[in-house]
Formats: structure tokens, C-alpha cells, sequence
């Protein structure tokens, strides 16, 4: 019998209780997405995660929801990614800043002027040696779904322009939890402080660091313009970024779930690096209206960085296989 607006009485009562629980038990089945990111749902991460929602939600049907904690609502990037860990947090997007220290072979994409421009950072990561390295994250109880991207970092202050490595000498700059960025501005001559991202602008405010390094991308969207004086358009070095979820939710998946969050993942790739590329161009502009006074490196300034950095890569070859290094550079 095929039930329609006008039947009514009893089985009519059954038929919509039957609906209501039908909607009730799918309600239930629904299962929520923690996501975590240290920047504003504006930022690139902020797009990244609306784009990775939105293809998960329409692949799925809905099964799952996202739960979005942009600004470092669930703690710092190391807690995020520990969160994923220990299955509290169900998926992020974070910098390479702490993930060396839970897989030490994605440090060698922080070695400073390792990649000439964003296309070779990409050709890099989205080849056989990024996808390698996002395969290591199965030994430490996590699942790395893609490589997005921050671009190139560069310095930020409130102490002096910077043109020349004396320039750093002793400034204190906020690095990332990353040894490999720490040695790279000990051999420069600076003061790094690594600290967690949460504590930065405070600190900046508060005069306990003079300044720190990250690309346009988190430079305009963290308003760092608020806090500091002076941008050197150094691009001393590559910032990628990695999309995360927890082993926890993986295992509980079906095949076609995890496509459809494989496929959410390459999407908001698409689109942090669609937002990269326009920041890279439209981004000094907008420091230099908000009162920031900028400086970029020429070629010979940032081959003087270069010159000057050289002893720390006796260390990277140290970690790194130098092979793979020369492989790296050697990627058209
Ligand atoms: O500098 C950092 O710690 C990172 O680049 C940031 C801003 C948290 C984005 O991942």
C-alpha cells in the first residue's frame, strides 16, 4: 500500500513514528570531525578544512560532520597532533613545525633555500619522495592523507632591517619546535626561540621575543602587522603544510569513506595552494597598507644568507642522506 498525505489513523501514527525514528537512528549514526588548525577559518588552512568538509559531506551523504577548532582552539600544533594519537581529535592541518619530531625524515624539507620556488616544492611533495615520507606516519599511529602548503617563510621584526646575516646577529626570533630551523638561525647568529605557536603574538606584544619567521599566508591572516614592524622578504626557507587524520577514525571507516576523505584531502590542497599563490602576490601590498615597513632580499643579499647558513648543512647531511638531498634539488 503506498501511503500518501491523506491517509490517516492509525497506521499513518505507526508510519510517522516509524520516519521519526528512521530520522533519530541516521542522527545517531552520524559521526562528528574534530577538526584542529592554529589559524582564522579565513586563513589558508581555514579554507582548507571548509573544502575538505564540504567534499567529505557530499561524498558520504552526510555521514559525517565537521567540527571546526580554527586559532589553535585545541592547544598548540604538538598537542593537536598527539590529540590525533591518543583518538580525541579526529583530523588537522598543521605545519612541518613539530612533525619531525614525530617522523624525523619530514625534516628534511625545512633545510633553508632547498627548494627554488613553489612548483619544485610541489613536484617534490606530490612525487615518490613526499609520498614516501607520508607513509612513515603509519608507524606512529597516525594516517597522512597529502602535503598542503604554507609557501616560503620570511622574517618578521620589530628591532632593524634586515639585508645582511650581521643583521640577525642576536635577534630574538621565534622559530617552530624544528631542529632543523633552530640550527639554521644558531649558524646565522640569531637567538632562535622555539615556542609553541598560542604563545607568539603575546610575546611579541609583550617584548620577550623581537620577532619571528612565516610565510604571507600566516603573516596577513594572523594579523601579524598588529605586532610587528619590519618584513624581510627573506624566503629563507619552504613551509609545507600536511593534512592528518587519526588512525582511530581510519580503522572504523569503510574503503569508500576513506576515499571520499582521501579525495576531500586533495581537494583542499587544491585550494590552500590557489590561496597561496594569490597571498605570494597580493600579500606585501596589504602589510604595506597596514604600516608594515618591507624589505626584500636582492639575489646577492640572499646568497649571503645562503653562504652564511652553510655550516649548519653539515649537520642536515648528518640526518639526512645526502643523496636524497642532491635528489631533492636535482627535481625538475
Ligand atoms: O609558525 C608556526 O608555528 C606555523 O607556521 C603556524 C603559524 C602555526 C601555522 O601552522
Amino acid at each position: 500500500m503506498k501511503f500518501s498525505a491523506r491517509n490517516t489513523g492509525p497506521l499513518a501514527a505507526l508510519v510517522t513514528a516509524l520516519g521519526i525514528f528512521a530520522g533519530v537512528s541516521a542522527a545517531q549514526a552520524q559521526q562528528e570531525i574534530k577538526i584542529g588548525y592554529a589559524l582564522a577559518p579565513t586563513s589558508h588552512y581555514g579554507v582548507a578544512a571548509e573544502k575538505w568538509q564540504e567534499v567529505v559531506e557530499a561524498n558520504t551523504d552526510g555521514r559525517y560532520s565537521f567540527r571546526h577548532f580554527p586559532s589553535s582552539g585545541l592547544g598548540g600544533e604538538r598537542e593537536v597532533i598527539e590529540g590525533l594519537q591518543i583518538g580525541t581529535i579526529e583530523a588537522t592541518i598543521v605545519s612541518s613545525g613539530t612533525l619531525s619530531n614525530f617522523v624525523p625524515e619530514t625534516g628534511v624539507f625545512d633545510i633553508p633555500f632547498l627548494f627554488r620556488d613553489l612548483t619544485h616544492a610541489r613536484n617534490v611533495l606530490d612525487g615518490e619522495i613526499g609520498q614516501n615520507i607520508l607513509a612513515k606516519f603509519d608507524d606512529v599511529g597516525l594516517v597522512a592523507l597529502a602535503w598542503g602548503e604554507q609557501g616560503f617563510r620570511h622574517i618578521t621584526n620589530n628591532r632593524n632591517t634586515i639585508g645582511k646575516p650581521d643583521d640577525v646577529a642576536g635577534l630574538k626570533l621565534r622559530t617552530m619546535e624544528n631542529p632543523i630551523h633552530i640550527t639554521a638561525f644558531e649558524t646565522l647568529g640569531a637567538a632562535p626561540t622555539p615556542m609553541a605557536w598560542p604563545e607568539v603574538i603575546s610575546s611579541l606584544q609583550q617584548g620577550t621575543i623581537d620577532g619571528q619567521e612565516n610565510p604571507l599566508s600566516v603573516i596577513t591572516s594572523a594579523k601579524l602587522s598588529e605586532v610587528q614592524k619590519y618584513l624581510t622578504l627573506s624566503g629563507h626557507v619552504y613551509s609545507p603544510a600536511m593534512l592528518l587524520v587519526s588512525r582511530q577514525l581510519w580503522d572504523g571507516m569503510s574503503d569508500e569513506d576513506r576515499k571520499a576523505f582521501e579525495e576531500g584531502a586533495t581537494e583542499a590542497v587544491k585550494a590552500m595552494r590557489a590561496y597561496v599563490d594569490n597571498v605570494e602576490t597580493s600579500g606585501v601590498k596589504q602589510l604595506k597598507e597596514e604600516g608594515m615597513e618591507i624589505g626584500e632580499l636582492t639575489a646577492e643579499q640572499k646568497a649571503a644568507f645562503q653562504q652564511a647558513v652553510q655550516p649548519a648543512y653539515e649537520k642536515y647531511y648528518e640526518q639526512y642522506d645526502k643523496a636524497l638531498i642532491d635528489q631533492i634539488i636535482a627535481t625538475e
